[in-house]
């Protein structure tokens, strides 16, 4: 059944360059008064006044905003338990990576999820999903990490392979085959290479896979060595530059990583090569709230012409938050991005990450994955605290409506 949406202040995004990068982060090529065609799912038309049958269900946007769905490129939304201990102990000042070297953190979680039936993880990643497709997140990258066993890291992809097939948007499963290690690190990151990563890649052909370069976690070295062998048949992605430089950014280019994801520590030389290299930048704001109130300087990578997304890292530990609209209100507070900016690096940017061109911006033969806002003004995305400013989202061309 075809959808037209009248009268809304239509932020398309359209234009060649995918991803945006320094200063066209800021175009989201706006149309103030327009309309959008739908029909099978996909974008039939955009633009002042399009043509539509006669008797088209017809949406009245009452001049508010009209713009892509978010997408979420950086969670570990499939897990089981909770660190509200944790938690506390933070709150009293314990470190989070004091918690992670005495067994605690990434580890509790794994714990509770080797305990989960691979039912009960698609089960809690569902209600997740659920939740963020009610705050506009309509495509969302989602990370195993925490089985550290060759079956435990099968059991959490399946798992979120499986609950995507019950949710309308889109899903991207992401191999985080080095998110910390049990043992002797040079063994574990051996069965890594040897064991875990061929069985991944027999089930899970081309999947994209990431490590976590950390003092405590992956060493520089151990990441190199795994990315190395792994980038013959798997995109890279990395977790680097959360509390220590290591080094890892440049590795990265160097391997032609898709992203390098956290960056609170990144020095300013990194930030420099990372700004005129393909890789991108995402960065969690979420997460800097939440921990210890160290944000990544996505402006100064974006005033050097960097590429940026941002997402919301949704994970027990570090970021217990499933809502894009928070991660652009922190990113726009304390990473030194703008509204409009912000924006572009939660649609078409991380789009263009997940491999996807077909969604992240409103243009004809786009999926049609659209959030209707609450607001007249975009700015308001980034300017309110708390509260859920998309009205109605629409997914695949389906209506989802989230009442406020
Ligand atoms: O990106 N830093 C590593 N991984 C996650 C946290 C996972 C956890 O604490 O459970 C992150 O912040």
């Amino acid at each position: 059944m075809p959808l037209l949406i009248r009268n809304a202040r239509i932020l398309t995004l359209a234009g060649t360059e995918r991803p945006r990068r320094g200063k066209s982060l800021s175009d989201l090529g706006i149309i103030s008064a327009g309309e959008v065609l739908i029909t099978d799912g996909k974008i039939a038309a955009v633009g002042p006044k399009v043509e539509a049958a006669a008797d088209t269900e017809a949406i009245d946007a009452k001049g508010r905003v009209l713009m892509p769905g978010f997408v979420d490129c950086h969670t570990h939304a499939c897990w089981a338990g909770d660190r509200l201990d944790e938690w506390e102990q933070r709150l009293r000042g314990v470190p989070y990576l004091e918690i992670l070297k005495a067994g605690g953190g990434i580890h509790s979680t794994v714990r509770a999820v080797r305990d989960a039936t691979k039912k009960q993880l698609a089960a809690h990643l569902k209600e997740r999903l659920d939740a963020m497709l009610r705050e506009g997140t309509t495509t969302v990258e989602i990370k195993s990490g925490y089985g550290l066993q060759t079956e435990e890291e099968l059991k959490m992809l399946r798992a979120i392979v499986r609950a995507g097939h019950e949710w309308p948007g889109t899903i991207v499963p992401t191999a985080l085959l080095g998110h910390a290690f049990e043992g002797s690190l040079d063994e574990y990151a051996r069965m890594v290479v040897k064991e875990m990563l061929p069985a991944v890649a027999r089930e899970f052909p081309g999947i994209t896979v990431d490590a976590f370069c950390e003092d405590g976690a992956w060493t520089l070295e151990a990441c190199v060595r795994f990315f190395e062998k792994a980038a013959k048949h798997h995109p890279l992605r990395v977790h680097t530059d959360q509390f220590t430089s290591l080094g890892m950014i440049p590795e990265a280019i160097r391997l032609g990583a898709l992203s390098v994801d956290h960056l609170e520590a990144a020095t300013k030389a990194d930030l420099a090569a990372l700004a005129k290299s393909r890789t991108m930048g995402v960065i969690l704001p979420c997460t800097s709230f939440h921990v210890d109130g160290r944000y990544a300087r996505a402006g100064s990578l974006v005033s050097q012409g960097g590429a940026v997304a941002i997402a919301t890292n949704c994970n027990p530990g570090s970021s217990p938050s499933h809502s894009m609209p928070l991660a652009i209100t922190l990113a726009v507070r304390f990473c030194g991005l703008t509204p409009a900016e912000a924006i572009a690096a939660a649609t078409v940017n991380p789009a263009s990450l997940l491999g996807f061109r077909d969604r992240g911006t409103i243009e004809p033969g786009q999926r049609a994955d659209l959030l209707l806002l609450h607001h007249k003004d975009e700015r308001q995305l980034a300017y309110e605290l708390g509260g859920n400013p998309v009205e109605t989202v629409i997914c695949n061309g389906a209506r989802v409506t989230s009442p406020r």
